[in-house]
C-alpha cells in the first residue's frame, strides 16, 4: 500500500491526509442507490487504505444518516482519525434548505453532530455557508468560544466570499477553507487561493470530480437515470456537456500514456495545483474511493502537466 502524503491544516498540530473521503453520497439525499452496508463499507475500506481524513456535516441526511454512519465506522479508532463536520445548514419540515448561522442554532448542531459521531470533540469545525442575515463576525464569535472550550481543534469556513472569508477571519483565525474546486470550475484561482496561500490557511477542495463526471464514466450517449440530480447542473446539460466531453477525451489520451485512471489523473492534477491541500472524493462504494486513494500517490510530470493545461485552455467552460 502507498502512503498517501499528509499535510498540516493551517496553524494546527492536525497532519491530514491529502485525500479526504466526502461523505455526501452516502447521506443518500441525491446519489442513487446508497445503502448502509456498503457505505460502511467504504468508510471502511478508506481507513484500511490509509485515509485519516473524513467530511461530513450536520445536514449530510435527512435525519445525520452520514455522521451516524461515520461514528459507527470509527468507534475504536477515534483518536487516529480526523473528523471534520459542519455546522449551519438544516433541512425545514418541507424538505427545503434553510441557512442559520446563528450562534444559538450552531451550538445545538454541534452538540447533536457530536451525539451522533460518537465524540465529544471534533477535529475540523467548518461554518458551512454565512447564512446572509446573520453577522458572520457574530457566528466567528461562536468559533472562538468552541475553540477556548477545546471542543474543535480546527475552524473552517465554507461557500464563502472572500471579502465574508477576511471578516470571519479577522474575528476567529480560519485554519482550513472549503471551497469548490475542480478542472472545470476554477474561479477560486484569482481570490480565495492566493489570500490563503498568504494567511497560511489550508485548502480543502469539494467537488474534485465534478460529482463523478470528471470520474471519466459518464460519457457521451449515458443513460442518465430521471432521477439522478447530476442532471439539473448545468456541466451536465449543453453546451457545457459537450465541452466536458472534449476535455475527457484529452485526459483519457494522457492518463492512457500514463497508465492510470482519468479519475487518478484528475485527482493528481488538482493535488497538484498551488494552495490546494486536500481533496474531498466522495464515493458510496468502496472501489470507487480506492480507486482515487491511488490518484493522490500519482506525481505528474511538468511535461504531462503542460499536456493537461492546453486541454483545459482549449476546452474552458465559461465559471460560475
Ligand atoms: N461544503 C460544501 O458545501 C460541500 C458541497 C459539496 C460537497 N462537499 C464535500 O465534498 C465531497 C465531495 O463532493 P461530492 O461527493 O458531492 O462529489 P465528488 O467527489 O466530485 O464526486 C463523487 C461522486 O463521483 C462518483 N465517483 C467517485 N469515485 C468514482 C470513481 N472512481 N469512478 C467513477 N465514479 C466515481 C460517485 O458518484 P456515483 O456513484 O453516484 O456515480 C461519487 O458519489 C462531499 O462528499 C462532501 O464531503 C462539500
Amino acid at each position: 500500500m502507498n502512503m498517501i502524503p499528509k499535510t498540516r491544516i493551517g496553524q494546527t498540530d492536525i497532519d491530514a491526509t491529502r485525500i479526504a473521503l466526502g461523505l455526501w453520497p452516502i447521506a443518500g439525499m441525491t446519489s442513487l442507490e446508497v445503502n448502509q452496508a456498503d457505505s460502511l463499507k467504504t468508510i471502511h475500506s478508506a481507513l484500511e487504505h490509509g485515509v485519516n481524513f473524513f467530511d461530513t456535516a450536520f445536514c449530510y441526511g435527512t435525519d445525520g444518516e452520514s455522521e451516524h454512519l461515520l461514528g459507527q465506522a470509527i468507534a475504536t479508532c477515534r483518536d487516529s482519525v480526523v473528523v471534520a463536520t459542519k455546522g449551519g445548514v438544516h433541512w425545514a419540515t418541507n424538505g427545503s434548505r434553510v441557512n442559520d448561522a446563528s450562534p444559538s442554532r450552531l451550538l445545538f448542531e454541534f452538540e447533536e453532530s457530536c451525539r451522533r459521531l460518537g465524540t465529544d470533540f471534533v477535529d475540523v469545525l467548518y461554518l458551512h455557508s454565512p447564512d446572509r442575515v446573520t453577522n458572520i463576525e457574530r457566528s466567528a464569535e461562536f468559533y472562538v468560544e468552541l475553540k477556548s472550550q477545546h471542543r474543535i481543534r480546527a475552524v473552517g469556513l465554507s461557500n464563502a466570499t472572500l471579502d465574508e472569508t477576511r471578516r470571519f477571519h479577522s474575528v476567529c483565525p480560519i485554519d482550513v477553507l472549503q471551497p469548490r474546486y475542480n478542472m472545470l470550475q476554477r474561479d477560486i484561482e484569482t481570490d480565495l487561493l492566493p489570500w490563503c496561500q498568504k494567511q497560511g490557511v489550508s485548502v480543502a477542495a469539494y467537488w474534485p470530480l465534478m460529482k463523478g463526471l470528471l470520474a471519466g464514466k459518464i460519457r457521451r450517449g449515458h443513460q442518465f437515470d430521471p432521477a439522478d440530480k447530476r442532471l439539473t447542473y448545468p456541466v451536465f446539460q449543453t453546451p457545457q456537456w459537450d465541452r466536458a466531453q472534449d476535455l475527457l477525451d484529452a485526459l483519457e489520451q494522457i492518463a492512457m500514456t500514463l497508465e492510470i485512471s482519468v479519475a487518478q489523473l484528475v485527482i493528481a492534477w488538482t493535488l497538484a495545483q498551488p494552495g490546494i491541500s486536500v481533496v474531498l472524493a466522495g464515493a458510496k462504494r468502496p472501489w470507487q474511493i480506492e480507486e482515487t486513494i491511488a490518484g493522490a500517490s500519482v506525481k505528474l510530470p511538468v511535461s504531462i502537466q503542460s499536456q493537461i493545461n492546453a486541454a483545459l485552455l482549449e476546452n474552458a467552460i465559461e465559471q460560475g
